[in-house]
């Protein structure tokens, strides 16, 4: 299991009234992507697995992810939405998937991050209604909350686990912004 472990890593000054602390720095992200690459190149050897990224949160994540594979796999993108601003809306919808057939495929949902489980609950149910061989779940952070739906599929692969905040950066946002910070972060509500 990988916990956060890098509150000795300053806030880069442009970002210090965003970010209240780094949760995981660039070095700690790549460094355990490496090693996730290999364990699912490892698992799904010889099966040409699709791996799903749901947009936008998880592209940096499956772009660095990509590249840690050395096995062949194909590349697919789906939009879900679900969150305006820091508050869940309660609803999930989802497209990408009207040209692909996933039947008999091994396919690997890629999240950015399982909150309530919600979102992921919603994705699920659509990919498995569309029968693929297999379908596990990876996803680049698993919050430690409470508020963890009953339900929730459980994830195969999670790069790391983070507290109960609201975080920014590696492809997270805030109302689009700060995606591109090549950190993990935890975000300073200003409002
Ligand atoms: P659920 O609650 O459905 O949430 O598991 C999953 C989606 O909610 C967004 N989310 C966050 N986005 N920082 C973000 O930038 C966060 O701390 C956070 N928590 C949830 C995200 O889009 C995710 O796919
Ligand atoms: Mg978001």
């Amino acid at each position: 299991m990988q916990t956060p472990s890098s509150q000795h890593v300053q806030v880069p000054p442009p970002w210090s009234d965003k970010v209240s602390e780094v949760l995981l720095s660039k070095q700690e992200i790549s460094r355990r992507n490496i090693e996730l690459g290999k364990e699912i190149g490892d698992k799904y050897h010889g099966c040409n697995p699709i791996l799903i990224g749901v947009l936008k949160g998880s592209i940096i994540f499956l772009a660095d992810l990509t590249r840690a594979i050395d096995i062949e796999h194909e590349l697919q993108f789906i939009r879900a939405s679900s969150y305006h601003g820091t508050e869940s809306s309660g609803k999930v919808k989802i497209q990408g998937l009207e040209n692909v057939d996933l039947k008999g495929r091994h396919v690997l949902l890629v999240e950015d991050i399982v909150d309530t489980g919600l979102t992921l609950k919603h994705i699920v149910d659509h990919l498995e209604s569309m029968g693929p061989a297999s379908l596990k779940i990876c996803s680049f952070l698993s919050k430690n909350t409470k508020r963890r739906l009953p339900g929730t599929p459980n994830v195969d692969f999670i790069a790391h686990y983070i507290p109960d905040k609201f975080v920014v950066g590696y492809g997270l946002d805030v109302d689009q912004r700060l995606r591109h910070l090549p950190f993990l972060g935890i975000y300073k509500n200003t409002k």
